[in-house]
């Protein structure tokens, strides 16, 4: 694609200068630009049926496991109530900065955002289960509604939209 653009460029008769070193870059950050615009369109654009975060997407059995790794490996630097001295202090995962933050976004998108960076101290280190059982107890946290099957790292919950 980005061949056809810079090619049309050249047959539109742009001036020369588009293809000195600055206007090539110039181009190409235009060409990534557009590109991105696209890509994150597709993302929010849920597909019809697509599964939303509202959609009872993890048990209340899941956020209550999860509840207990949030406390043993979050806690200590995302909850203004229980700060530790000495570590970084992160984010409030609940509310409406971190909902606006994420919404538009795939549930499994901050499942690998949590499962590569976090604890970002090095304290713990999460597998793929547990950081759905983490997601599961922020979801019910943020007043998600909890159902009948939990959520599943790899499958399920990979494409489950997150919303305000
Ligand atoms: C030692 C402190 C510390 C611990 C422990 C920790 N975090 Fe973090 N976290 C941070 C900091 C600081 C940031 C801000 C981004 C950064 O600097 O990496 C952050 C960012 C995040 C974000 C992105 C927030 C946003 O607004 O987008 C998420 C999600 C997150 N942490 C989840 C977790 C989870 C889940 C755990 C427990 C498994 C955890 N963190 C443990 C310090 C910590």
């Amino acid at each position: 694609m980005q061949d056809r653009v810079v090619r049309g460029f050249r047959g539109s008769g742009v001036p020369r200068f588009w293809f000195g070193r600055r206007g090539l870059g110039v181009t190409l950050v235009v060409v990534l630009a557009v590109s991105s615009v696209r890509a994150s369109t597709g993302q929010t654009a849920a597909a019809p049926g697509a599964q939303t975060t509202r959609d009872k997407v993890y048990s209340k059995e899941q956020a209550a496991r999860g509840g207990k790794l949030y406390v043993a490996t979050c806690r200590s630097c995302h909850d203004p109530g229980h700060l530790a001295e000495g570590k970084k202090p992160g984010p409030e995962l609940t509310g409406d900065k971190f909902l606006t933050k994420w919404s538009g976004h795939k549930l499994g998108e901050l499942h690998t955002n949590i499962l590569t960076t976090m604890p970002n101290d090095g304290s713990a280190f999460l597998d793929d289960d547990q950081t759905a059982d983490i997601l599961a107890y922020l979801l019910q946290a943020n007043g998600f509604p909890d159902g009948a099957s939990a959520l599943k790292s790899n499958t399920t919950g990979k494409d489950v939209l997150i919303v305000k």
